[in-house]
């Protein structure tokens, strides 16, 4: 199996990784930032020939391997996609989809007309944790499902580093939050009530990380003197100077060079180093939503920027029992009106070893199986992704218009 990616940051490590082992081989990639395209070759062994520095030019030449892999920003998702399909690749594509609805449904259409196996890395779906909670709801365990309650709890340290200082700070540069990091939640919202959604409405609003709530005297780098320092948690050399060595996320995202020295200099002018109160950002830092079914049933929705932990949390209520699950703890706890049963269902953490849950590893497998014809689920195919991003559009569209916002698919 040939590959190709495009896009060699964060997520196209994951994958490129991923897809060694399980014996794909890397036959190109691409990107302009050189030093990112290098590092990727060096630790991936990929062929001088087989670098580019730009998606265009790989897609300018004839078709040379079997599937592409997508992993550039979110702005960045359509154009490659597309033309990719158009030469006709068979193509996994990063979340989300595209910043704008017709770009969407466009690549559905494409990838329909060229008979291609065209997969969005909903990787949630593919983690144990949430396989279990569908079929626990398959199994009618709970009946008939009348209400879902989703919560995205994001890290307050978290939210700090990829939505006020991060890449996902600014709707220009990014997309809305609802879409940019919680399609997944509404993939799952959707993949577990396995209706299509009618209508929406959504408040929310960006109240905290702003100018006017920057304490006094706060300059604009943390390390210029922040009188600030000790009481500040999002204090940028305590969240990202404390590893020496082993340095992982998001530490490792602030500079190339991982070491201290390099990490230190970054903070000093760069974005990871600018006091929250201080940034361009401009994405809402809680967002609410109410989704109403075809079926009628609703799901309750809330995503906030202000949490001790970093995780999702699901109460699920149907005709016959509900259900509380903790996607970090892994546990899923099952209450029967009938017998009065509560059963407490622990997912085995030990074969997860990929992020998201162990999503990541499985996604890839499954989609580098479809592509070569073995056994596979194409769980998230393109044309069941768009389901989430229709929702994360009329929700958006709802928060910003003040008004309930019908869903066409
Ligand atoms: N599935 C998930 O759970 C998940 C998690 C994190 C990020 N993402 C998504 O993955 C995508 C990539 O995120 P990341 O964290 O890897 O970002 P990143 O910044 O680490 O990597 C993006 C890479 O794309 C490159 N790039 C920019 N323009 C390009 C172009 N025109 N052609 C080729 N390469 C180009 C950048 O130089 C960079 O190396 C984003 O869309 C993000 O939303 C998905």
């Amino acid at each position: 199996m040939k590959l190709i990616i495009i896009g060699t940051g964060s997520r196209g490590r994951v994958y490129a990784r991923l897809a060694q082992e399980y014996g794909a081989k890397i036959v190109a990639v691409a990107d302009p930032n050189e030093e990112h395209l290098l590092i990727f070759a060096d630790k991936f062994n990929i062929p001088k020939n087989g670098l580019y520095k730009s998606w265009e030019e790989v897609f300018a030449v004839e078709k040379f391997a079997d599937a592409v892999i997508v992993s550039t920003p979110d702005r960045v998702h359509y154009g490659p996609a597309m033309a990719a399909l158009e030469k006709g690749y068979h193509v996994l594509l990063e979340k989300p989809m595209s910043p704008v609805e017709q770009e969407c449904r466009n690549m559905v259409e494409k990838s329909r007309e060229k008979d291609l196996i065209f997969m969005v890395c909903h990787v949630l779906r593919y983690a144990p944790f949430y396989e279990k909670l569908k079929e626990i709801i398959e199994e009618g365990r709970i009946g008939q499902i009348i209400n879902l309650q989703h919560t995205e709890n994001v890290a307050y340290w978290h939210f700090a580093h990829s939505f006020v200082r991060g890449i996902f700070r600014n709707e220009a540069v990014s997309s809305p939050w609802i879409l940019a990091k919680s399609c997944h939640d509404l993939d799952i919202i959707t993949y577990l009530m396995d209706k299509k959604c009618k209508s929406v409405i959504s408040k929310g609003n960006l109240m905290h990380f702003k100018k006017e709530n920057s304490p006094e005297g706060a300059p604009e780098y943390c390390l210029d003197k922040c009188p600030h320092e000790k009481t500040c948690q999002y204090f940028a050399p305590a969240l990202y100077l404390k590893q020496i060595t082993n340095v992982t996320w998001p530490s490792d995202v602030i500079s190339v060079d991982t070491s201290f020295a390099s990490r230190f200099e970054a903070l000093k002018k760069g974005p990871y180093g600018r006091c929250v109160y201080r940034c361009d950002n401009d994405m809402v830092d809680h967002q609410s939503a109410i989704f109403e079914m075809e079926d009628g049933s609703t799901a309750t929705f809330n995503m906030i920027g202000f949490s001790s932990e970093n995780t999702r949390t699901i109460r699920i209520y149907g005709t016959k029992g509900d259900i509380r699950a903790h996607q970090e703890k892994n546990e899923i706890e099952i209450h029967d009106f009938l017998t009065g049963r509560k059963e407490l269902v622990e997912i085995d953490k030990s074969a997860i070893r990929s992020s998201h849950g162990g999503g990541d590893e499985r996604l890839l497998k499954d989609f580098l199986d479809s592509v070569s014809g073995k056994p596979s689920e194409k769980r998230t195919s393109a044309s069941n992704s768009l389901q989430s991003h229709l929702m994360a559009f009329a929700a958006e569209k709802s928060r910003k218009e003040g008004r309930t916002v019908e869903i066409y698919y």
